[in-house]
Order: C-alpha cells, then sequence, then structure tokens
C-alpha cells in the first residue's frame, strides 16, 4: 500500500515524499498531493523502497534521504555511454539502488560501491543487482587510489573521512565527471553538523582550482562538482 513518507513543514509545504510499491498513475499522485495540500511530489520508486525498508529492518539511518537520491538518479542517468560510477560508502545499498534507477536498463554502465562493513555489504548484496554492479568490501580510503577513474562518484562516507577521501575523489574523476558529497547542509537535522577544522572541512572543494562547484542547500545539503578538463 502506498504512503507519503515525508511532508515538509514548511510554511508553503511544497514538497512531499511518496514511497510505493508499485507504479502510481498520475491521477492517484495529484490526489494523493491534493489531500496533503503538496505542490510537488518526490516519487520514490519500489526498487529503492525495498532498501530503505532494509535500512529500517537494521535500524539503519544513514541513507542518502530521496532528494539526495533522486540526484543521484538525474547524475547516473547522464553517464556517457560505457562511463563509470563509483560510491564510497554502501550503506545497505539505497543510494545504489538510486543510481540503478537513474541508469534504468542500460548494460554499458559499471557501477562499483565500497562499504567497510561486512554486515552492511551482505545486506546490500542480499538483492540481485544489475550486471555491471560490484559491490566490495573495504576501506574507500585504501581502496580509492586503486580503483581507477569514473564519471560520477558519490562520497557519502561519514563526516570526518569525507574530507580525507575528496582529494583522491577528484583524482578519481574524468575530465567532465561528477562528484557528489552528501550532508553538506549544518541546519539539517537536530543542529549544526560538525565539521573538521584546519583546513578538513570538504567545503575547501569548492576553492578547488580542479573541479567547478555548486553548493546545494536543500535537505540534508549538498556539494555538485564537475571536474575540469586536465
Ligand atoms: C552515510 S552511510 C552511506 C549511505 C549510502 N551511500 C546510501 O545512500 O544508502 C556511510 C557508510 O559509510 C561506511 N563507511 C565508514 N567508513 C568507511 C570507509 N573507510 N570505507 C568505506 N565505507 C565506510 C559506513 O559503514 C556507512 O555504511
Amino acid at each position: 500500500m502506498e504512503r507519503a513518507v515525508a511532508a515538509e513543514e514548511s510554511s508553503t509545504r511544497s514538497l512531499v515524499t511518496l514511497t510505493f510499491g508499485r507504479e502510481m498513475s498520475t491521477a492517484e499522485v495529484e490526489s494523493l498531493k491534493r489531500s496533503l495540500g503538496a505542490r510537488t511530489a518526490l516519487q520514490v520508486p519500489s526498487t529503492v523502497d525495498a532498501a530503505y525498508a532494509r535500512a529500517q529492518h537494521i535500524g539503519f539511518a544513514k541513507s542518502c534521504c530521496p532528494e539526495v537520491g533522486a540526484m543521484m538518479s538525474v547524475l547516473a542517468a547522464a553517464v556517457p555511454a560505457g562511463g563509470r560510477i563509483l560510491e564510497l560508502g554502501t550503506g545497505v545499498g539505497v543510494g545504489l539502488a538510486w543510481i540503478i534507477h537513474g541508469l534504468r536498463n542500460r548494460t554499458d554502465v559499471e557501477v562499483v560501491s565500497i562499504e567497510i562493513d561486512p554486515k552492511k555489504s551482505a545486506l546490500a548484496s542480499s538483492v540481485r543487482w544489475p550486471d555491471g554492479v560490484t559491490l566490495v568490501v573495504g576501506d574507500a580510503k585504501e581502496a580509492l587510489p586503486t580503483l581507477g577513474r569514473y564519471d560520477l562518484i558519490f562520497l557519502d562516507v561519514p563526516g570526518e573521512l569525507k574530507a580525507s577521501l575528496l582529494d583522491g575523489a577528484i583524482t578519481a574523476l574524468n575530465p567532465g565527471g561528477q562528484l557528489l558529497i552528501d550532508d553538506m547542509n549544518p541546519y539539517w537535522g537536530k543542529g549544526p553538523i560538525r565539521r573538521p577544522l584546519n583546513g578538513g572541512d570538504p567545503e575547501r572543494l569548492l576553492e578547488d582550482p580542479r573541479v567547478a562547484c555548486a553548493l546545494l542547500q536543500y535537505a540534508t545539503g549538498m556539494i555538485l562538482a564537475s571536474r575540469l578538463p586536465d
């Protein structure tokens, strides 16, 4: 049965996130939007919904939120033919499910996702992913320099690690490749996110001459970067 999982409680109430275990008709979506007073709806596909359910089952609350996941879908859809996508921090596979949703039925794109916790990685691996998807158990910090170059990277490890992986992630981007970093909104959640000081902040990416960047301050907040030509 479909359900509305998160209505943003702003004065405009403009966004509602819908998850559903089946395709909904436009009329059904419109009716839900009307009943919830929402102007727009972000729909969570059933494959992604199943991944959120896996996370909920083990009490894992660090999966990317639907707004960030949808952004990964959009970026994945734009990866060139024969391209490569890397996720740093698989969790239980929510971000990965959004990436695969963006790729639809494409089989030309290689997707690698790395997770340090074998239990979470095993849970993510319990699902049948399309050919071309590889889940790696390991430390992203050690593995990143050995994984080659990518057209899209999702940097989604815990805060303090993000800064230390930043340089390696930019180095691993093909020219024109894109990097999305999650959890960059310091005002999201219960209080300001504590960031490492002394140049350890991922926001220093905004000044890196190798990339063009935008700070997207909605949902959990993201930095989106495109690698400039070498
Ligand atoms: C924010 S969660 C990832 C969520 C996932 N990207 C998603 O959207 O569903 C961060 C993950 O990074 C993993 N992690 C922590 N340190 C790591 C490391 N050194 N290498 C790889 N993964 C790591 C954590 O175990 C956790 O599952």
